[in-house]
C-alpha cells in the first residue's frame, strides 16, 4: 500500500507522515526534503537561485539520499549530511523558488517514482497525490489555518534552537503557499480522491488516528 500525504507548509505533513509509516511499518519519504537539499546545494554552491537551468544541471549531476538512522530521517547531499542546516528559513524561501522549475520537478518526479518504486511507502510533498503517484492507494490532504501552522513551524525551530518571529514566519508561509499553488509545474492541489483533514485544533495523535482509519477502511474494501 503507497500512501500519499500533501498539503500546505506547516500542516504538520512530515511529522504524521512519519508517525503512519512507523506503525505500517512502511518508508517514509519527506519529498520537501528533497527540494530543501537541492536550495541548500544552490546557495552553498553561489549559484543564481533564478537560473532555472543552472539550478537543474547542478541536481543533474549530484546525489540526494534520504537515510533511515535510529535519530530518524537523515538527508545526504552527495553524501554529506546536510540534515539541519536545510531547515533553515533561507532554505523554506529557497526550496519554493527552485520547486517551481519544470526541468527541476521533472527529476525530482523520477527520483521519487524511484524511492517508491518497491511499494509500502508513505510519501509526503505538494504534489505526491496529484502527479509523483497518482495510482497511490490512499491519499491525504493536511491543512490547518495559517495562525496554527505559523505557531507550529515557530515551535518546531526553537526545539531545534533555530530562533523565529510569529509575524515573519506567517508572512513566509503565506509566501510560500501563494507560490507552491500557482506555479504552472505540478501545483499544490488537493487530488480529487483525497481525503481531505484539517488539523487546525486537533492534537497530532487526532491526526495519526485519523489517518489510520481511512488507510484501515481502504485496506478492508480492496481485500
Ligand atoms: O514540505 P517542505 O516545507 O519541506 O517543502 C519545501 C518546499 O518544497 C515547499 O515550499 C514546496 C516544495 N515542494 C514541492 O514543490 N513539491 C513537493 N512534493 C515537496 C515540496
Amino acid at each position: 500500500m503507497n500512501i500519499a500525504i500533501d498539503g500546505p507548509a506547516g500542516a504538520g505533513k512530515s511529522t504524521v507522515a512519519q508517525m503512519v509509516a512507523e506503525r505500517l511499518g512502511h518508508v517514509y519519504i519527506d519529498t520537501g526534503a528533497m527540494y530543501r537539499a537541492l536550495a541548500w546545494a544552490v546557495d552553498h554552491h553561489g549559484i543564481p537561485v533564478e537560473d532555472e537551468a543552472a539550478v537543474a544541471t547542478l541536481l543533474g549531476e549530484s546525489t540526494i539520499a534520504l537515510k533511515r538512522t535510529e535519530q530518524g530521517q537523515i538527508v545526504l547531499w552527495n553524501d554529506q549530511d546536510i540534515t539541519t542546516e536545510i531547515r533553515t528559513p533561507r532554505v523554506s524561501q529557497y526550496a519554493s523558488i527552485v520547486a517551481s522549475y519544470p526541468l527541476v520537478r521533472e527529476q525530482m518526479l523520477h527520483l521519487q517514482r524511484a524511492m517508491a518504486s518497491d511499494g509500502n511507502v508513505v510519501m509526503d510533498g505538494r504534489d505526491i497525490g496529484t502527479h509523483v503517484l497518482p495510482d497511490a492507494d490512499v491519499k491525504i490532504f493536511l491543512t490547518a489555518s495559517i495562525e496554527e501552522r505559523a505557531g507550529r513551524r515557530m515551535a518546531e525551530l526553537q526545539q531545534k534552537g533555530i530562533s523565529a518571529d510569529l509575524e515573519s514566519l506567517k508572512q513566509e508561509i503565506a509566501e510560500r503557499d501563494k507560490r507552491d499553488s500557482e506555479r504552472k509545474a505540478a501545483p499544490l492541489r488537493q487530488a480529487e480522491d483525497a481525503h481531505l483533514i484539517d488539523t487546525t485544533g486537533l492534537g497530532l495523535s487526532q491526526v495519526v488516528d485519523r489517518v489510520m482509519q481511512i488507510c484501515k477502511q481502504t485496506g478492508e474494501q480492496d481485500s
